[in-house]
This record gives C-alpha cells, sequence and structure tokens, in this order.
C-alpha cells in the first residue's frame, strides 16, 4: 500500500506530511485480522507466521445467562454487532459460554424460541424474530455456532470463555459453580465440556483462545486442585485443537495467582499459556472513595502486580479479562480506580478484554432489559454508550512495545491516563499539550531524572505555578529534575526557582501546566490527583513527526530559541 516515493524532487515538508498521514492511517485504523494461529513468544502474544505481537483489544460478550442466547439479539442482527465490535476499535471478543449449553444435550437442543419461552420473554421474541430471523428457530447451540461464525466472518478474533456452569448471572461465593467438586462443578464433565468445545470450532481459525474457567472462587478453592484440573484441563484442549491459546484465571475471583511464584504449571506443550486476572473498581470494595486515592492506587496496583502481573517477568503473556467501569462517570469509586488502572495498563502494556459489550439484557436480577451501565452500547444496542470512554482506552489499544513493534530505540512516553492522551509537542512555538499517543513525544528519562526530548538538549523544565511547562537547555538545576512520588507513583514532581514543590498536571485547554500538588496527605480522602496522574512508560513506536524534522534539523529550534524566547 505504501509506496516509497522515487521523485528526486521530494522535498522535506512532503515527506513529513507523508508520514505523518501513513502513521495516522496506521494508528486510527489499526485491525489485526487473524485467520491463523497465535502463540506466546516470552510475554507476547505473537502470530505464528510472522512472530509479529498481536494484542488482544478484547471486548466481553455476554453468552452465559438463563436465555443461553448471546445477548443484544433482540435489538440488532448478529453482523451489525459484529461490525459495530470492530468499528469501536475492538480486534476481539470474549465471549462467555456456560457448560451446560455443550455437555446437556436436552439443554443445548431447544430453540431459542422456546429458550425464551421459557422464561416468559416475550416481547424478546418478538426483537429477535425482527432482527435475528435465521437465529431465533435454531437450537441455542447452533445459535452459539452462528454467533462465532459470525464474529470471525467480521474478522473479529474470539476468546471462547467457560464462564459458569449452570446458565444465569455469574459470579457469587456461593452459587456451585465456584470451584471443581461444587454442587454444578464436576471437573469430569467440564473436562468433557472443554474438549466438546475445543473441537466444535477447531476449524474456525478466528476462535484464537480458550480462557477455561472464569473467577474460580469459594469454600473449596485450593491451590492443589486448581493444578490437578487446570493441567488436565488445559492438556484436553490442546489435544482437541493444539492451535488455541490456553488461558488460565487465578483463585479468589481471579484475583490471585500468586500461588504461580513458588510452582510453575507443568504441561507436555509450550507457547501457548496466558493468564487472566480481573479487576474492577468494586474488587476493592469502596476503597477508593473511603481512602486517599493516590494511598488506594498505590496498595491496588502492588496488589495488582504481585498476585497476577509478575507472571509477565516470568515470560507469560498477562490478558486482564474483565475491568470496567460505569460509564456515565458518575461513580466516584470507578473514576478513582480507572485512573490508576489505565496507568498500568499502558505501562505494561498487557492484553486486555473490557467488560462489557453489552447495552441490555434480556433478563437479568428479576428485570427484563436491564439497562448495563457498563457496557459500551447503549440500551439499544445501536448507539455508543459514552464515546469520551471509548476514546481512552484507544491508548490501551495498539501496542507500546513487543516483537514487529521495534521501530525506534527504546525511549519512554508520558501518558495520563484521565484523558488516555499523551504529552505532545504540537510545534516549535506550542507549549506542550496532551495529544493522541501515536503522536506522542518521545523523552529519555535519565538517572538524574531529567526529561529529555530524544535527540535534542532540550529538557522539560518548570517555570511558573499554573503556567505552561517550557523546554530549555538548561538541564541541570532542581526546575528540571523530575520526581516520581505520592504512594501512587503517579505524581511527576518538580521545584520553581524559589523551591516551592510543584506537580506536573493539565489545565482545561489540555496545556502542560505545574500546579500544587494534589492530595498527598494520605488523611485527605475527598480530593481526586486524577488530573496530576501521569505514568512514564516504555515505548518503541515511531510517534512524534516533528521529531524527524527535529533530528534532521536541530538548528533550526537553536535559532528559535533565540529568536523566539524560551518556549522550545
Ligand atoms: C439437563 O438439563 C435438564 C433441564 O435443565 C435437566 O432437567 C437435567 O437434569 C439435565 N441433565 C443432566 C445430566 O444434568
Ligand atoms: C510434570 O508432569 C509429568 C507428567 O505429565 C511428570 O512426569 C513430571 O514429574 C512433572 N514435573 C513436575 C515438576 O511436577
Ligand atoms: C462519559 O464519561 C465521562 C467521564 O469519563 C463523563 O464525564 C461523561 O458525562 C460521560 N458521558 C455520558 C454521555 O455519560
Ligand atoms: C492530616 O494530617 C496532617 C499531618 O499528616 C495534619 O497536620 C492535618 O491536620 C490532618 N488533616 C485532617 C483533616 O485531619
Amino acid at each position: 500500500m505504501w509506496k516509497s516515493p522515487s521523485s528526486s524532487s521530494l522535498n522535506i515538508s512532503f515527506f513529513i506530511i507523508h508520514l505523518f498521514q501513513l502513521v495516522s492511517i496506521m494508528n486510527q485504523h489499526v485491525v489485526i485480522v487473524s485467520s491463523q494461529p497465535l502463540y506466546t513468544n516470552s510475554r507476547w502474544i505473537v502470530k505464528s507466521t510472522t512472530g509479529q505481537r498481536v494484542k488482544l483489544a478484547c471486548v466481553n460478550w455476554v453468552s452465559h445467562m438463563d436465555v443461553m442466547l448471546a445477548e443484544g439479539l433482540n435489538q440488532q442482527p448478529v453482523d451489525a454487532i459484529s461490525k459495530a465490535i470492530i468499528n469501536m476499535g475492538f480486534n476481539c471478543v470474549r465471549l462467555t459460554w456456560p457448560l451446560f449449553l455443550f455437555t446437556n444435550d436436552s439443554l443445548g437442543s431447544i430453540t431459542v424460541r422456546q429458550s425464551f419461552k421459557n422464561l416468559g420473554l416475550f416481547s424478546s421474541i418478538v426483537g429477535l424474530q425482527a432482527n435475528n430471523p435465521s437465529i431465533v428457530d435454531l437450537s441455542v447451540l447452533d445459535a452459539y455456532k452462528a454467533v462465532v461464525a459470525s464474529l470471525a466472518k467480521n474478522n473479529v478474533m474470539i476468546i471462547l470463555d467457560n464462564h459458569i456452569s449452570k446458565p444465569g448471572w455469574c459470579c457469587s461465593r456461593f452459587d456451585g459453580n465456584g470451584f471443581f467438586g461444587d454442587e454444578y462443578f464436576d471437573p469430569h464433565l467440564w473436562i468433557q465440556g472443554l474438549r466438546i468445545v475445543a473441537t466444535t470450532f477447531k476449524a474456525t481459525t478466528n476462535v484464537v483462545g480458550m480462557s477455561l474457567r472464569n473467577e474460580l472462587r469459594g469454600p473449596l478453592q485450593n491451590v492443589d486442585d486448581w493444578y490437578r484440573y487446570m493441567q488436565k484441563g488445559a492438556e484436553a484442549v490442546h489435544a482437541a485443537n493444539p492451535d488455541v491459546l490456553i488461558i488460565l484465571s487465578g483463585l479468589s475471583f481471579d484475583k490471585d495467582l500468586s500461588f504461580l511464584q513458588q510452582r510453575p504449571v507443568n504441561l507436555t506443550f509450550s507457547g501457548k499459556l496466558v493468564f487472566e486476572i480481573h479487576r474492577y473498581g468494586f474488587t476493592d470494595g469502596d476503597t477508593w472513595s473511603a481512602e486517599n486515592a493516590n494511598q488506594a492506587c498505590g496498595e491496588v496496583l502492588n496488589d495488582m502486580v504481585s498476585k497476577g502481573a509478575f507472571v509477565l517477568e516470568q515470560g507469560y503473556p498477562l490478558f486482564v479479562s474483565e475491568f470496567g467501569v460505569d460509564q456515565r462517570g458518575t461513580n466516584v469509586n470507578d473514576n478513582r480506580y480507572f485512573n490508576c488502572f489505565l496507568g498500568l495498563a499502558a505501562e505494561l502494556d498487557f492484553d486486555w478484554a473490557l467488560w462489557t459489550l453489552v447495552g441490555s439484557y434480556y433478563w437479568r436480577d428479576g428485570i427484563v432489559g436491564l439497562n448495563e451501565y457498563y457496557g459500551v452500547l447503549d440500551w439499544n444496542w445501536l448507539h455508543i454508550r459514552n464515546s469520551s470512554f471509548l476514546q481512552r482506552i484507544s491508548s490501551i489499544r495498539t501496542p507500546f512495545q513487543g516483537p514487529g513493534y521495534t521501530e525506534t530505540h527504546p525511549h519512554k512516553v508520558i501518558f495520563h491516563p484521565m484523558t488516555g492522551l499523551c504529552v505532545q509537542r504540537t510545534s516549535l512555538l506550542q507549549p506542550l499539550e496532551l495529544g493522541p499517543c501515536s503522536e506522542a513525544e518521545a523523552w529519555g528519562y535519565a538517572p538524574a531524572k531529567t526529561l529529555t526530548v530524544v535527540g535534542t538538549y532540550f529538557c522539560l523544565k518548570a517555570d511558573k505555578l499554573g503556567q505552561p511547562v517550557k523546554l530549555s537547555m538548561i538541564c541541570s538545576d532542581d526546575s528540571s529534575r523530575w520526581d516520581i512520588i505520592s504512594d501512587s507513583k503517579m505524581h511527576l514532581s518538580s521545584k520553581l526557582q524559589d523551591a516551592t514543590s510543584v506537580c506536573l498536571d493539565v489545565d482545561p485547554n489540555n496545556v502542560i501546566v505545574t500546579q500544587a500538588c494534589k492530595c498527598l496527605s494520605t488523611n485527605d480522602t475527598t480530593c481526586d490527583p486524577g488530573s496530576q496522574w501521569f505514568k512514564i512508560i516504555d515505548s518503541t513506536r515511531v510517534t512524534k513527526i516533528t521529531k524527524s524534522f527535529l533530528q534532521i534539523k536541530p538548528i533550526i529550534h537553536f535559532l528559535a530559541r533565540n529568536f523566539f524566547g524560551s518556549y522550545i
């Protein structure tokens, strides 16, 4: 597609514009089509053919409820939903399934229509008939296959997630579906079900992974049985289909994989194993709103890393297969959690699946058409619930690093989770501001804690309270030293000339300024430091275009600086 320019009259500005267009196209329309197996290379999920990283940017689609049908098919045609998933920027779906759908013939063989009739959901049948006439009279089992086929046809990758045994909302400690040996959780039936599902979808190459069981939990949970049965389940899936990633969930509602630090999983195959964890605001109760937000963030991130994300260091991919927020933006607990969570997601560059696609459920908690405020689609499954939320998570959609993405030397980008944007420099004379991470400025973060624009002598410098930060060539004073402070380790702090401590912040125009540091005292529980939370993250991506310009013409910067003052 991209033809290298051959004209000798090519000038630099043409080159810059063209490259800019190319990069924005690459970054805005990344749809990773996968019709080939994926495997793992250390902590990365990669394509079998090229070895290039594929970052799973999935959304959860609920299909394990009482009706045993993927949600939303009364509202929109299945293909329209599949297309919407791609158009919203996801490349993958974690599609849930209840075990008994595949192991109990009398359940799997009833028609969709009958399943809805049994629950008295007559108005849903009208919607199903109108939107999905080819599905409404299929068996629920064939309807599941039809949904998988639609996703595959529309180039969506699929992770099949065994969410529960008995169809219904998940999960509680005492619902009989929590751990091997519970009322509805016979390990042998579960292994049989895994084998059936792996075999059924063996020919569907878009099915790239299977997560073997969601959120293990409850009074029976124990580490020995986890190894015993998870290893058996993994071997069963691998024997039936050696081309799917095998994804294992932790204990305590998929919060805890810490036992892997002492004892590795022992399997006969390699290059296929991925671990998953879940984290929501409510995972930690009301910690986020009741405690100081910096403290809460520090505690939760420590917990996430020590109980889950450490697997990256062990050389396994981490799939954070559930996270999400009330997208109305009114839940303080959720909002603080998400500012913190998104920083870690960018820093660790892990694979993920957002909860949830679902705009509304056929029937949940006894309510017909329950609105799902965590859903990216609105109640009618037609409109996006909150486009600014989608925009924000688009920052973690494309890889910052990994095989096939080492386009430049390792450098840093400065990420701002509250907006999902990165620090960028639009022109020589403008102050630094926030912009898409695909156009982020590349920084070095030196041991002396200076933040230097890569390829130049310019460093970031605090100037005045409430005023834009500057770029300067005098980089040895306290105003150009940036410490990472607070319990959250997400404030970047420096000093003004008069020794006042300040923190990097963002003004209403998205300009990067310094302000008094917020919420540092742990007894301060009402304030929200979100605007001052940044993450310095590793990247090897080609980002800001003027960077090449800068490297070609450092002299222009020098001149500009001397003629136009100290902005640059
Ligand atoms: C299969 O499901 C039906 C309907 O819920 C139930 O009555 C039956 O006991 C189940 N069979 C098995 C073997 O679990
Ligand atoms: C791993 O499993 C194999 C059999 O599947 C067994 O022979 C071997 O001893 C096990 N290794 C460890 C370290 O448990
Ligand atoms: C979208 O979310 C933001 C906060 O993330 C909130 O301020 C805004 O009101 C939300 N918009 C809608 C339409 O709910
Ligand atoms: C918070 O703690 C500081 C000392 O760490 C104390 O000076 C201050 O009075 C406390 N504020 C409140 C509201 O308790």
